[in-house]
């Protein structure tokens, strides 16, 4: 691959925290976008430039990774370029704009959102911060001329920063393209407007020459909201923006899983459940969006109106730690362990617990078992850019195929429609949905597992990672058009 790459996400592919020592120890990060883009850096001897956590401080050196097997493990530190924050940024920027303003608006959930404009400044500090790092790492291309010399800028963290390094590269007269993935979803301009900064992100985001998003609605999303906030010129048809005398090309790439490394990985996973009820399986970081509170009502409602299922089924609940020092997220965790007290009080006996909650991150080779042998999933985000986890399970079914019970307002529920799909907002839907999936015959579970394989199996991580290079590709044309 001769392509010159930088990858920029607020995360690096590992986090760097003390051991008991005071020495630093590097744990390599799971997860989509590790596993999409750890290899690429690895093969074109590319740049990674990202945060390695709050422990992580100037004066340290990178630790080596101990984990031969994990994805990144290869990656040089030559080949990292880290960014770090002080206190203050950490709060005002990762969980203040980051956290607290832009997720929660991203996923339309704006009574949740906490504007301040000392937020505000750290994000354009820190996009300032990347944009620089960025710089330096291009300017270590081979070739400052390749056709080929590509940023790849991932995230709702860095909106701005698209622009700024736009004028960088533009000044020093290096050819270098620039693109985006959101992982997340897009809202539509209605909600979008609401961020007291929305023209100045749009235009950030348009100094890329490809921007890219899960699905066609968040791609259309965003280019209502340059027609309606920015006033740009747009193609809905050819998903074209026009900003100055420049086009930037708007796709929807939604984002695939590595399915044969997870059909293996349930192959070889041990036995996680030691019980003889039938297991209904959650697996979220723990936050709000994923609609944890809302799954566990439902299953009470379940327990209460079918009593025949009480003591056959156990709802196994895995809530990775997330985002510990933003205020909603702890209130999340509160209530969710007061929720699954309180149906565990109501419905338990002696011999019998209702729910299990694991608070921790499970490593995905362990996390393929749970999927393996959960006849039903339970995905219920209240709103998701993918979910990952639902394509994840369906990859996992090698035997006895289980039933994907899966929220519309994902992005995986705009084409995973072989899922038993339910809105997660109403209690007595979820009660019968859950039902449903649990009495559902062996026929009708194997034809829906299979129609969900198929398309996983061909829509691959390897497909998104191809389509994104096509759409790269696509720019000269599009410069062509306009030259
Ligand atoms: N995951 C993991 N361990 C866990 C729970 C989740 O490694 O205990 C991984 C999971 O395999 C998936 C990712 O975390 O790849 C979650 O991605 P998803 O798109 O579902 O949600 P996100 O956390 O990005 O919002
Ligand atoms: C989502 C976001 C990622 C983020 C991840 C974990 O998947 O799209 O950008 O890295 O959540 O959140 P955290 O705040 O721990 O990085």
């Amino acid at each position: 691959m001769s392509r010159s790459l930088v990858v920029v996400s607020n995360r690096l592919p590992f986090v760097v925290s003390l051991d008991e020592a005071g020495e630093p120890v590097r744990t390599n990060s799971a997860g989509g976008l590790v596993t999409a883009l750890a290899p690429l850096v690895i093969k074109c001897k590319g740049f990674w430039v990202g945060w390695a956590g709050k422990e992580f401080t100037k004066d340290m050196q990178l630790p080596p990774s101990k984990d031969p097997t994990a994805i990144a493990h290869s990656i040089e530190p030559s080949q990292i370029i880290p960014i770090f924050y002080t206190d203050e940024i950490y709060k005002a920027f990762y969980n203040g704009m980051c956290n607290a303003s832009l997720w929660p608006l991203i996923h339309s959930l704006p009574t949740l959102t906490i504007f301040k404009s000392e937020y505000w400044n750290s994000y354009l500090e820190v996009n300032e911060q990347y944009a620089a790092a960025a710089f330096e790492a291009v300017k270590q291309f081979e070739d400052l001329n390749d056709r080929n010399n590509l940023v790849w800028v991932h995230d709702y963290h860095l909106m701005v920063m698209p622009m700024m390094l736009k004028n960088m590269v533009d000044e020093a007269n290096i050819n270098c393209k620039i693109a985006f993935f959101l992982h997340t979803p897009f809202p539509s301009w209605d909600i979008f407007r609401l961020n007291p900064w929305a023209n100045e992100m749009l235009l950030g985001l348009l100094g890329c020459d490809l921007i890219a998003f899960h699905t066609n609605t968040y791609a259309i999303n965003f280019i209502e909201c340059c027609y309606h906030i920015l006033g740009s010129r747009i193609d809905k048809q050819e998903m074209l923006v026009e900003y100055g005398n420049k086009t930037i090309i708007v796709r929807a790439l939604p984002l695939g899983i590595p399915y044969n490394w997870f059909e293996n990985m349930a192959k070889a996973s041990p036995k996680p459940f030691h019980c003889k009820e039938t297991i209904i399986l959650g697996v979220d970081r723990l936050d709000y969006t994923k609609g944890i509170i809302h799954r566990a009502r439902g299953y009470e409602r379940f327990l209460e109106k079918y009593p025949e299922c009480r003591e056959k089924v156990v709802f196994f609940q895995v809530a990775v730690p997330s985002r510990t020092d933003v205020d909603d997220y702890r209130n999340l965790k509160d209530e969710l362990e007061r929720e699954i007290g309180r149906i565990s009080g109501r419905f338990g006996t002696a011999e019998w617990t209702p729910i299990k909650y694991i608070y921790n991150n499970i490593p995905q080779h362990e996390l393929a078992g749970y999927y393996r042998d959960a006849r039903i999933a339970l995905i219920t985000a209240v709103r998701d850019g993918m979910n990952l986890v639902a394509k994840e399970y369906v990859a996992c079914q090698i035997a006895d195929p289980g039933v994907l019970v899966l929220s519309p307002f994902t992005g995986a529920g705009e084409t995973m429609h072989e899922a038993l799909l339910v809105n997660p907002l109403e209690q007595e839907m979820l009660a019968d949905t859950i039902k449903n999936a649990y009495d559902m015959k062996y026929h009708e579970r194997k034809l829906r597992m299979n129609a969900l394989q198929t398309r996983e199996k061909l829509f691959n991580l390897d497909t998104w990672r191809d389509s994104f290079f096509d759409a790269v590709d696509l720019i000269d044309s599009v410069k062509k058009m306009q030259s």
